[in-house]
């Protein structure tokens, strides 16, 4: 059903040791939303998405992942079904070939270094070729990771993802370290992947002019909370500007 919540957080809060990152926030997304973070540095946006990764326990509040409470998702891999997640510097193992870092999202992230080291069967290479076919890898199999450039390496970490194939994926700066069209390359990629799969996507970033182009929604946090969420065509400028000015200017 297109009008379902597949993530609800729900007044939560996130405090570091007397330190409050996120103060009762609360949205929800619907299934295949895709919907980008963005704020100004420190404002909660990996917090938040290490939250909704359920890598951090809320202080306070809930969060509810398609009808069920977090704190009864205690499967990881069923965990690893529901949510992949993709980091500023990817999680790939450089020293091993492309081949075991695709698959190591075949057993989700809690079996990672195992399944690294696994026998590689004919039938989970099929599956690695097949994913290396759609982020346009397949030539690089079993080249070492080390080996790829920074944008051939997010490709990578994009075709594991592809491998996990979660309902929701969490990608956090995915494209901070590359260039201008190295970006504009992994972004609209990722986002052509989750349409087609129906996938929820929720992606902090950097540049609104991307958040613009390849998003649907945009929720802004700024000290922990939203600042504003909304569809992209509703965006004003003001918006923007209120949004990353100084806190000496306001
Ligand atoms: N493990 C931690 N321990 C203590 N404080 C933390 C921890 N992680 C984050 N914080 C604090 O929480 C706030 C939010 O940090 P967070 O990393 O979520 O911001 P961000 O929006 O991702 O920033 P950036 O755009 O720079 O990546 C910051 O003030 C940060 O210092
Ligand atoms: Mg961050």
């Amino acid at each position: 059903m297109a009008s379902e919540k597949i993530i609800e957080v729900q007044n939560i809060t996130i405090n570091f040791e007397g330190k409050i990152a996120l103060s009762s926030l609360s949205f929800s997304v619907k299934k295949g939303e895709r919907v980008a973070l963005i704020g100004p540095s420190g404002a909660g946006k990996t917090t938040l998405l290490n939250t909704i990764a359920t890598f951090i326990k809320p202080s306070d509040g809930q969060l509810v992942i398609d009808q069920v409470d977090s704190s009864e998702l205690n499967d990881r891999k069923k965990l690893a079904r529901k949510i992949g997640m993709i980091r500023q510097q990817f999680d790939l193992v450089h020293q091993l070939p492309v081949v075991h870092n695709v698959l190591a999202g075949k057993l989700g992230q809690w079996g990672f270094f195992k399944s690294l080291w696994s026998l590689i069967f004919p039938q989970e290479k099929a599956i690695a070729i097949r994913a290396l076919e759609r982020v346009g890898l397949k030539d690089k199999l079993y080249e070492k990771t080390a080996n790829l450039s920074g944008g051939e390496q997010q490709r990578v970490a994009l075709a594991r993802l592809l491998v996990q194939s979660p309902e929701i994926i969490l990608a956090d700066e995915p494209v901070a370290s590359l260039d201008p069209a190295r970006a504009e390359d992994v972004l609209s990629m990722l986002t052509k992947l989750v349409m087609e799969e129906n996938q929820t996507l929720i992606t902090s970033l950097h540049s609104v002019e991307y958040a613009k182009k390849y998003f649907t929604r945009i929720i802004a946090l700024r000290d922990g909370a939203v600042f504003f969420d909304l569809p992209v065509d509703e965006i004003q400028a003001e918006d923007l500007a209120s949004l990353y000015q100084l806190k000496e200017h306001m």
